[in-house]
């Protein structure tokens, strides 16, 4: 049994492309990373997690590796990648590597191979299925089942040499590796002790909750999905998340991989996973990975139809958290976060990211999730505030999944071009991903070339030079969250009530361990409010730990986007 140290702990996550530019190419690289580090130290996080590096031809920015053990020379070597290492343990800090094995690329090695015929031994690494049964191959419509790939188009692809068909969740460029094949799995395993063996401190598991399938009937018979009205694919899902031999797959791998090693991280995204699979996916007894990226939260803002946009309620939002944190309270652990290299910017988004309230607004939400329980993840430029890209066309995307659904629903669905960019403008995963704001000289001093992506134009005012030398940035104020972190004790490990569920324009909640008790309010208006607390006499006479503006509130009264955090012990 390990020492639970990643329940103390705070992740970095550094989205290498956009991080920082060391060789002047215009995309950044691990030579970048290596000399930003003391960011990361002075912010006083514990955990590193890099997103992928390896060799791959950035079909989705590293996200279809075509080589699991080595780096790409975009961004450096497999010796800068150790001397990273190095550096990051240097520090005190671990380092956790992105680990996605449900796919590679179409041009790893082992796809090659299984795409060269029918009867190759590495044929079965991957999901081969002939047309549906009384159609042409290769035609429209003859894919062995209706479901969409996330990136537009069918989730099938023909191949002309064998004729069949091969499944791609993603893009065509990302096949699914076939893990019903121990011959995969023991391949998966090894890698991941090769890295461990290298020194790194676990991984980030990419849509893990997606590697068991149910795929089976050769006889055609296959499952199709559910359609949207409208919608060219259907929804395959229920066929692949959380499919029947999840559990038993990272159940193997801990077993193959992770036992008799200490003091690591493991974290498996599972879009779509639910509270009673998540409590079995984290709990310790079944050794299996350590916390989830559950997506709830981050689905608070879409309608039925996932293509569309609803304003968010803030009831709805605290809904989702209070049954995460209520369902993981006795056994299993919550992995807490706005941001990552796939959604928008969480000021943008549940803030407000105008010069009035873009700072406030920011500290706000980082003291909300960052005071629940669990283990919080930074996503780049998030401790900065920084905001969505005003995007004008689908020409200042860069992203696959933006391109191949934005083709699909305007060349196959009929939708409107201008619909469907103002969804993308909202949650494209660009706005993630425009260049990390170190300073206020030339494309924000991430690169001296030409960025890959546009640097967000607020970079003179929004950069982490001008925020660390400003005490009051939201730099500063993530700091001091993360320093509370490590310092009571109740932040990690007091049990959680949500207080004022019905209320649309304050969030508010206790942590209570032993005799100590912390009140979170965050206010999600512009406006100023007032907490009506049964014992808010008490509450407004306790120690204020914790506020985002000058003033303290007055009498539990909130100004504009104002956060609080009281404690009291007794
Ligand atoms: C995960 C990654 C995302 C990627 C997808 C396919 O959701 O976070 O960036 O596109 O998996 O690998």
């Amino acid at each position: 049994m390990t020492d639970q140290w990643w329940k103390r702990a705070v992740v970095y996550q550094i989205y290498p492309r956009s991080f920082a530019d060391a060789d002047g190419d215009g995309v950044g690289d691990l030579r970048g990373v290596i000399d930003r580090l003391d960011h990361l130290a002075e912010l006083g996080v514990d955990v590193l997690w890099l997103s992928p590096t390896y060799p791959s031809p950035q079909a989705d920015n590293g996200y279809d590796i075509s080589d699991y053990q080595g780096v790409d020379p975009l961004f450096g070597t497999l010796e800068t990648f150790d001397e990273l290492l190095a550096a990051v343990h240097a520090r005190g800090l671990k380092l956790i590597m992105d680990l996605v094995v449900n796919h590679t690329s179409d041009e790893h090695p082992w796809f090659v191979a299984s795409r060269a015929g029918a009867d190759n031994p590495r044929r079965d690494w991957y999901w081969w299925r002939p047309a549906r049964a009384g159609t042409a191959p290769g035609t429209p419509g003859a894919e062995p089942t209706d479901w969409g790939a996330a990136f537009g188009g069918p989730a099938w692809e023909f191949d002309e040499k064998t004729g069949e068909y091969y499944l791609h969740l993603f893009s065509a460029k990302q096949p699914d590796l076939n893990w019903e094949n121990p011959e995969v799995r023991e391949a998966v395993y090894a890698v991941m002790r090769w890295w461990l063996d290298r020194g790194v401190d676990g991984f980030r598991m990419d849509v893990i909750n997606m590697i068991s399938k149910t795929v089976n009937p050769e006889d055609g018979a296959l499952p199709d999905g559910r359609r949207q009205a409208g919608a060219a694919y259907a929804d395959g899902s229920a066929s692949y998340l959380c499919g029947p031999r999840n559990h038993e797959f990272l159940h193997e791998m801990h077993e193959q991989v992770f036992a008799g090693r200490d003091a690591l991280l493991t974290v498996g995204e599972m879009p779509g996973v639910t509270v009673d699979e998540a409590r079995l996916f984290t709990d310790p007894a079944r050794a299996e990975v350590d916390m989830v990226f559950q997506f709830d939260h981050v689905w608070a803002d879409r309608g039925p139809d996932p293509r569309t946009l609803v304003p968010l309620r803030l009831t709805r939002l605290k809904a989702i958290f209070n049954r995460w944190q209520t369902g993981l309270a006795e056994v299993g652990w919550n992995s807490l976060y706005w941001n990552n290299h796939d959604q928008p910017r969480a000021v943008s988004r549940y803030g407000d990211d105008g010069p009035r309230h873009r700072v406030a607004s920011a500290k706000m939400l980082g003291t909300v999730l960052h005071l629940h329980r669990g283990t919080p993840y930074v996503y780049q430029g998030e401790e900065l505030g920084m905001t969505n890209f005003p995007f004008r066309t689908i020409d200042d995307f860069r992203d696959i999944e933006a391109l191949g659904p934005y083709a699909q629903a305007v060349e196959q669905e009929g939708r409107s071009p201008e619909d469907v960019l103002t969804v993308l403008r909202a949650r494209g995963r660009d706005n993630a991903r425009t260049p990390m704001q170190w300073d206020a000289s030339p494309h924000a001093g991430f690169t001296a070339g030409t960025p890959w992506l546009a640097v967000n134009p607020n970079y003179p005012q929004v950069n982490a030079a001008a925020e660390r030398a400003d005490p009051d940035s939201v730099f500063h104020y993530y700091r001091r969250l993360i320093e509370l972190r490590h310092t009571e004790p109740a932040v990690v490990d007091g049990d959680f009530t949500l207080l004022l569920p019905d209320d649309e324009r304050l969030y508010a909640f206790t942590r209570r361990l032993g005799a100590t008790e912390l009140l979170v309010i965050g206010n999600f208006t512009g406006g100023f409010v007032r907490a009506e607390l049964p014992d808010a006499a008490a509450w407004s006479s306790a120690e204020l730990l914790l506020t985002n503006l000058a003033t303290a509130p007055d009498d539990l009264t909130l100004g504009p986007w104002q956060a609080a955090v009281y404690r009291r012990r007794g």
